[in-house]
Parts: structure tokens; C-alpha cells; sequence
């Protein structure tokens, strides 16, 4: 497996193997990886002839410096595992300078409201360093299509309005939340969880299934209160926040209109671990 770390190696790569006619898919990832990455990968495969993945923890993302300083990184697993998947993916593991230089900044852009609620609420500038890495990686990697998981439901309509203002040349591509057997979406964050926590955490997704049975029969703050009730009695998940949104706009939702689409999101904290979630509705 080809592993780079600098930009004319990865660039040049790449080049060549498009200068063969081969179709280029890039996964963006922060490393910690695990099977809801390898569904990606395996997403990128089917689709490209030729499949790179970044790895890459970008700082301008985290509001937060002790979720930075805590984010879980193991270059040497996350290698064997890409390994294991399939010994010809190119991998970019760049340093903070080779993407950074030293202004390690995001880039200010007007996503129309995409970003300001839901997790741009809870935590502000995430996406803008989210759309200035991806910015920078697609520069450099300048692939044909680019996969992202809809478990980042908000960062996968972030992207697509980022490659709209940019005009990139790239197509994205959302791939279906995977799951554990037991419904928690795959997230490296699950690695974190305590037994007790890892053992009600799948209450995250069994009240969404409620929340989207509901929602044929039922107004938008019946099912509001309905989550919110249900996550007082646990003693082990926090509720942060729960929304019915429009699944384009991201515009909170009061009442449904006909001919739209809608999306439950929903953010738990279980003990000092957050986890998201969300649901098509119809
Ligand atoms: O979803 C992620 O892991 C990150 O937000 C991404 C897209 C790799 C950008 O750093």
C-alpha cells in the first residue's frame, strides 16, 4: 500500500493514474478508523478504480481543545486495517504543515444557515474548518468523486453547498449510516464509551425508529416531547438536543409540508462521550 505524506507525491500519484483514464474516489478521514469507514472504502471501491484515503485530524474543526488534544490516533492500526481492506488503496496522511503551512485558520464562508444550526449550534466553526480542509484535500487530491458517511448528515449538505461555492470539480457521494448489529451507528467515538454507557447507547436509534413511527400520525411537538421525555428517564444519556428538520435546508421544522422531505437529527451525551444520529422520516 502506498502511503504519502507530501503534496507533489500525492498529487503526482494521482495524476498519473488519471492520465491512464482511471476514475479517482477520495475518503476523507481523521483515522480511528473502523467499519463504518471500511463501508465507505468499500463504497469508493465499487465505484473507482483507484481509492485514496486522507488521514488527517485537522485542528480548525474543534472548538473544543481537549476533544482535539483526546481525538483517538493510531496511524499504525488504521494502516494494517486499510491493509487488510485492500492492499491498493493510496493513502495521504499529511503532517498539520503540509495542509496548514502556518496559518492554521479556516477560511470564512456563508453556507446560507447550513452551518449555524443543529451541530454549527452547538459547535460554532466546526463546519468552516470542516470546508476549509476538505477545500485544501480536494486541491490536492483532485479526485473525480469523494464519499462521506450521512451519519454527518449536516457535513455531507455542508460539502455539497462547499463544492458549490468553490465550483470543484469533484462529485459527492452519501453512503448510508452503518450500524452495529444492535443499531448504535459506527462512530470512533463508541471506542470511548464505558460498558454501562455501550450497553444503553442503542436507545439513541431505537427512539429515532419511534420518533419516524410516529411522525404519520403525529404533530412535530408530540414527537419533540415524546424524545424528550423518554431520554429524562434514562439515568445514562443526556439528550442535547433533538430536531425534526427539512432534510435540504436544514430549516427547523414546526409544521410538515407536503412534497418535502424531512430528517430527525439528535445529539447524546453518554457520560463524557457525545454521539449524533439521525433518520430519514419519509
Ligand atoms: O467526518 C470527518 O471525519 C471529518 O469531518 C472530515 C470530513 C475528514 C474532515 O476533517
Amino acid at each position: 500500500m502506498h502511503v504519502f505524506t507530501n503534496r507533489p507525491e500525492i498529487s503526482n500519484a494521482v495524476a498519473k493514474h488519471k492520465e491512464n483514464g482511471s476514475k479517482i474516489g477520495f475518503v476523507p478521514t481523521m483515522g480511528a478508523l473502523h467499519r463504518g469507514h471500511a463501508s465507505l472504502f468499500n463504497f469508493a471501491l465499487q465505484k473507482c478504480d483507484v481509492v485514496v484515503v486522507s488521514i488527517f485530524v485537522n485542528p480548525t474543526q474543534f472548538n473544543n481543545s481537549q476533544d482535539l488534544e483526546t481525538y483517538p490516533r493510531d496511524l499504525q492500526a488504521d494502516l494494517e486495517l486499510l491493509e487488510n481492506i485492500n492492499p491498493n488503496l493510496i493513502v495521504f496522511a499529511p503532517s498539520t504543515t503540509t495542509i496548514y503551512g502556518t496559518n492554521i485558520e479556516s477560511i470564512d464562508y456563508n453556507f446560507d444557515g447550513l452551518d449555524t444550526v443543529m451541530e454549527g449550534a452547538f459547535r460554532p466553526g466546526h463546519f468552516e474548518g470542516v470546508a476549509t480542509v476538505l477545500k485544501y484535500l480536494f486541491e490536492i487530491v483532485q479526485p473525480h468523486f469523494a464519499f462521506f458517511g450521512e451519519k454527518d448528515y449536516q457535513q455531507l449538505q455542508i460539502v455539497n453547498k462547499l463544492v458549490a461555492i468553490e465550483k470543484l470539480p469533484v462529485e459527492i457521494i452519501g453512503c448510508p449510516i452503518s450500524r452495529h448489529d444492535d443499531g448504535l451507528a459506527e462512530s470512533s467515538r463508541n471506542m470511548r464509551l464505558t460498558h454501562n454507557h455501550r450497553e444503553i447507547a442503542p436507545f439513541i436509534y431505537s427512539t429515532l425508529l419511534k420518533a419516524k413511527e410516529l411522525f404519520d400520525d403525529k404533530g412535530i411537538e408530540e414527537i419533540h416531547h415524546f424524545v424528550t421525555n423518554a431520554f429524562a428517564e434514562s439515568a445514562l444519556l443526556k439528550l442535547e438536543y433533538f430536531e425534526i428538520a427539512n432534510a435540504r435546508t436544514l430549516e427547523h421544522t414546526v409544521a410538515k409540508r407536503a412534497n418535502e422531505s424531512y430528517r430527525a437529527f439528535i445529539a447524546v451525551f453518554a457520560g463524557d462521550v457525545r454521539l449524533i444520529d439521525n433518520i430519514a422520516l419519509n
